[in-house]
C-alpha cells in the first residue's frame, strides 16, 4: 500500500455527467414556464441520461481498481507456497480497493441523488401529468335554437356537471347574431360569453335592464343538464361588483383592474338544440357578432395574461371546469 496515495486529497475528475444533468434541470424547470409537455419531458429524459452517466463516471475508478487487482491477485496464487507469506499483501489491498473516502463519495452522491427525486418527482408528476390526462369535456345543452331570439341578449343559467348539482351552476351572457357566411355555407353565429371577471373571478353582471321589465318572457328549458334559464337582457356592457371592472358587449375590458376580455365558451348545434363546449380565453375581440374578429387562447385563470410578454409569468394552468 502506498501511504502517500492517501495523504493526498482526492479531487475527481471532471466528468460530464453533473454537467448535462445540471443541463437537463434546467430544461425542466424553463419547459414548466414555457411548455411543460414537451420541454419538461425532453429535459426530464436528459437529467436521467446524464444521471446514469454521472454514476457510471462515478464508479469508474472503483471498478477499474478492482480489474487490476485481480491478476495480482492471481499471480500471488501462481507463487505459492514458496511465496505464500508474500500473499498477505493482498489482504492488505482490500482497503485501498475500496478506500473510505470512494465510500464516502458514493454515499454522499447516492444519498442526494435520493433527496433529490423524492422532492422532484413528485412536482415535475404533478405538473407533467395533467396534460397527458386530457380534461374532461363537459356539453351544456341550452335547448332549442329556436327558442333563443336573433339579435336578443340573454342571461343563460346551467349546471355543467349534474352529478355535482348546483354546486356546478355557471352563467354566461347569449346572444344570437343570426347566421355568418362560413365558405359556401350559411351557418349559425352566436357570442357566448362566460361571466367569470378576468381579474380575480367574481360574477359580472350585465349593466342594463333584465328580465320582466322587458316584456320578454323568460326562456326555462329541463335539459339533461338540468334547469336551465335564459332570462333576457339589454346590457350597454358587464360590469363586476368587487373592483369595478367593465367589459363592452363584446366582453373587451374597458375599465378597471381586470387584464383581458372576458372567457367565451365554443359551441355547437346538434340536433337543433345549442350546446355549450369548452371555454377558452380571449385577450380582445375586434368587431362586433358574427364579423367579430376574436383572440383566442387557451382557458387560462382569473387575472393571468394571456399575450404580450406578461403570459409567461403564468406557467402552469392547473385544470379547469
Ligand atoms: S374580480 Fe372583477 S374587478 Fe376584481
Amino acid at each position: 500500500m502506498d501511504p502517500v496515495e492517501h495523504d493526498q486529497p482526492h479531487l475527481p475528475a471532471p466528468t460530464i455527467g453533473p454537467v448535462g444533468f445540471a443541463i437537463g434541470v434546467v430544461v425542466i424547470l424553463i419547459g414548466l414556464i414555457i411548455n411543460p409537455l414537451w420541454i419538461s419531458t425532453i429535459g426530464a429524459a436528459v437529467a436521467v441520461i446524464f444521471a446514469f452517466v454521472w454514476a457510471r463516471e462515478s464508479t469508474a475508478e472503483l471498478r477499474g481498481r478492482h480489474v487490476a487487482v485481480e491478476p495480482e491477485v492471481r499471480a500471488a496464487g501462481a507463487a505459492a507456497p514458496a511465496v505464500a507469506a508474500e500473499a498477505a499483501p493482498v489482504h492488505a489491498d482490500e482497503s485501498e480497493r475500496f478506500p473510505r473516502s470512494k465510500f464516502l463519495e458514493a454515499s454522499t452522491l447516492g444519498l442526494g441523488a435520493v433527496i433529490g427525486g423524492v422532492v422532484t418527482v413528485p412536482i415535475a408528476g404533478f405538473a407533467v401529468l395533467p396534460a397527458f390526462l386530457g380534461q374532461k369535456r363537459h356539453e351544456v345543452d341550452l335547448g332549442p335554437v329556436t327558442d333563443i331570439t336573433e339579435g336578443q341578449w340573454y342571461i343563460a343559467t346551467f349546471t355543467t356537471d349534474p352529478s355535482q348539482g348546483e354546486t356546478s351552476r355557471r352563467t354566461a351572457f347569449v346572444r344570437n347574431n343570426g347566421s355568418v357566411q362560413s365558405g359556401s355555407a350559411q351557418v349559425p353565429s352566436f357570442t357566448i360569453i362566460s361571466n367569470r371577471c378576468a381579474h380575480l373571478g367574481c360574477p359580472v353582471q350585465a349593466n342594463g335592464p333584465t328580465g320582466s321589465i322587458l316584456g320578454i318572457k323568460d326562456v326555462v328549458e329541463t335539459t339533461a343538464n338540468g334547469r336551465v334559464t335564459m332570462i333576457p337582457t339589454v346590457p350597454a356592457g358587464f360590469g363586476c361588483p368587487c373592483h369595478g371592472g367593465q367589459y363592452d358587449t363584446e366582453g373587451n375590458r374597458t375599465a378597471g383592474p381586470p387584464v383581458r376580455g372576458l372567457d367565451r365558451y365554443d359551441f355547437e348545434i346538434k340536433n337543433g338544440r345549442l350546446i355549450l363546449l369548452s371555454m377558452y380565453s380571449v385577450s380582445q375581440v375586434d368587431g362586433t357578432g358574427a364579423q367579430a374578429k376574436i383572440h383566442k387562447y387557451k382557458l387560462a385563470g382569473p387575472g393571468e395574461h394571456v399575450a404580450g410578454v406578461e403570459q409567461i409569468l403564468y406557467p402552469l394552468q392547473p385544470p379547469h371546469h
